[in-house]
């Protein structure tokens, strides 16, 4: 009786919570310049409310059946062998990288003083976790028209016996040129993460970014490809090893690696040696790593459930919107200089033209950038005002030249630890630091926004 009585509430409750969204997220009328046009936000509708509020009348709260089934449909989705949750992407970083430092790894781990070669513009907490394990990130140069990492800069970046890793990411979703890093990392013996935050849904040739690294993260904050609020991955790619380590690290440290609620998973919990331990000291309280604990909550993964089956409409709206972008502001070359995909030299209307003998690559757009050009009648200030004064949401791409930033000029006067090392010129990033600007491609773009957006654009460059 009671058992019918609690199925009743909650399919009242579950009902009642749409039909509340269904009212609330009614499309609303558009006025250019007084309506905002976010440059990225959430787009949902009464699903992910209803898994939600689901998940939250169960109430198991920490990660637990919602979780699992969610890294299992991330991973198949993907093609990796695991995917493991995190609270943010900035976490699925920090971890990913930890991982590296495990002394399970042997002679392969990274220790305090090694190099690991990263790109200078970007997102900081790409690069944060390398100086907060005590390596030394290796700054090489941006090419300011896909926004990636210049691979011809790689082997000057290398110090044999020093170099242990490559960590970048894809930037706004454009796949940096993962053929030459992948065989550089290969054959220097190298680890590879794949910052994939931004790049969810992107393919190199018919893989997705994010499948070709040892490890590679995801972020679901909310403006990234689908959301859980906050919330982050990190994808398992080539040995099983690392899953065991990412995990340890994200739960503490600890060695055992029993789900929440879960006791006796390895069956010997009371038998286990480690360390300087008495034996038979509980599984559950050996710490083989200094971890953390930035496991997200269940509900969060119930939500990210529901947006797992719109990604691929997601990915399409994305590239769509893209497209539209390109076409509608081609006319202002002369002031403006656009992006294009890694490996492709030119956009025509019908597509790209791309550099023979290389893959063709499929960005998951996060975002367009454009540059403007020195000699263009406005600057990229006086772009983003422009945006501003007509509610057009517009980003910088992040930090800019990253080692510019305050706390990387603090590092450097700073005695501690190493700090960083910059390898050849930066003018690609410092050019994508003083030029660059970039608007949305995110499926909640109306056509109307996207009208505003190219108008706004074209009159702003055109006066
Ligand atoms: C490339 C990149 N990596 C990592 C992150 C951090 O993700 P989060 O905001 O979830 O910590 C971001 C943030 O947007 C990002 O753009």
């Amino acid at each position: 009786m009671t058992v019918d009585r609690i199925a009743q509430l909650r399919a009242e409750i579950l009902e009642r919570t749409r039909e509340l969204v269904r009212l609330r997220e009614a499309p609303k009328a558009f006025t250019p310049g007084q309506t905002t046009v976010p440059y990225a936000g959430r787009v949902y509708d009464e699903e992910e409310v209803a898994a939600g509020v689901s998940s939250m009348l169960d109430f198991w709260l920490t990660l637990g059946p919602e979780g699992e089934a969610f890294e299992k449909e991330l991973a198949s989705l993907l093609g990796v062998r695991r995917s493991l949750l995190v609270n943010s992407g900035s976490s699925a970083n920090l971890v990913a990288f930890a991982a590296l430092t495990s002394h399970k790894l042997g002679d392969r781990r990274i220790l305090p003083g090694d190099e690991v070669i990263t790109v200078a513009a970007g997102f900081p907490t790409t690069v944060a976790p390398i100086i907060q394990n005590g390596a030394v990130p290796v700054f090489i140069d941006n090419d300011p028209i896909t926004g990636n990492a210049r691979i011809d800069r790689l082997e000057d970046a290398y110090v044999p016996g020093k170099t242990k890793a490559v960590m970048m990411a894809h930037t706004l979703g454009n796949p940096f040129d993962l053929g030459e890093v992948t065989r550089f990392c290969k054959d220097k013996g190298l680890w590879l993460i794949e910052d994939n935050c931004d790049s969810l849904g992107s393919r190199y040739g018919e893989a997705y970014t994010g499948t070709f690294g040892d490890l590679s993260t995801q972020s679901f904050y909310p403006p990234h490809h689908m959301t859980l609020g906050e919330g982050g991955a990190v994808n398992i790619v080539s040995q099983p090893l690392l899953k065991t380590l990412v995990e340890s690290f994200r739960d503490w440290g600890r060695d055992c690696w029993c789900a929440s609620g879960i006791d006796n998973t390895c069956k010997k919990r009371f038998e286990w040696q480690l360390g300087e331990l008495p034996k038979g000291y509980d599984h559950k309280y050996i710490y083989s790593h200094l971890g953390y604990n930035v496991k997200p909550l269940d509900p969060q993964a119930a939500i990210g459930r529901a947006q797992l089956k719109k990604l691929p409409a997601f990915i399409q709206a994305r590239i769509d919107n893209w497209n539209y972008l390109r076409a509608a502001l081609a006319p202002l070359e002369d002031q403006i200089e656009f992006s294009l995909p890694t490996h492709a030299t030119a956009w025509n209307p019908s597509g790209f033209t791309w550099v023979a003998g290389k893959p063709m690559v499929s960005p998951s757009w996060f975002g367009f950038m454009m540059l403007v050009r020195p000699g263009a009648r406005i600057t990229r200030t006086d772009l983003a005002r422009a945006l501003d004064a007509a509610k057009i949401g517009n980003r910088m791409l992040f930090g800019g030249n990253l080692v510019r930033q305050p706390a990387f000029v603090q590092l450097k006067a700073d005695t501690i630890g190493a700090g960083f090392r910059v390898v050849g010129d930066l003018a690609g990033a410092d050019r994508i630091m003083n030029e660059a600007l970039f608007v949305g491609t995110y499926p909640g773009l109306r056509p109307e926004y996207l009208e505003h957006m190219t108008s706004t654009i074209a009159s702003a460059v055109q006066g």
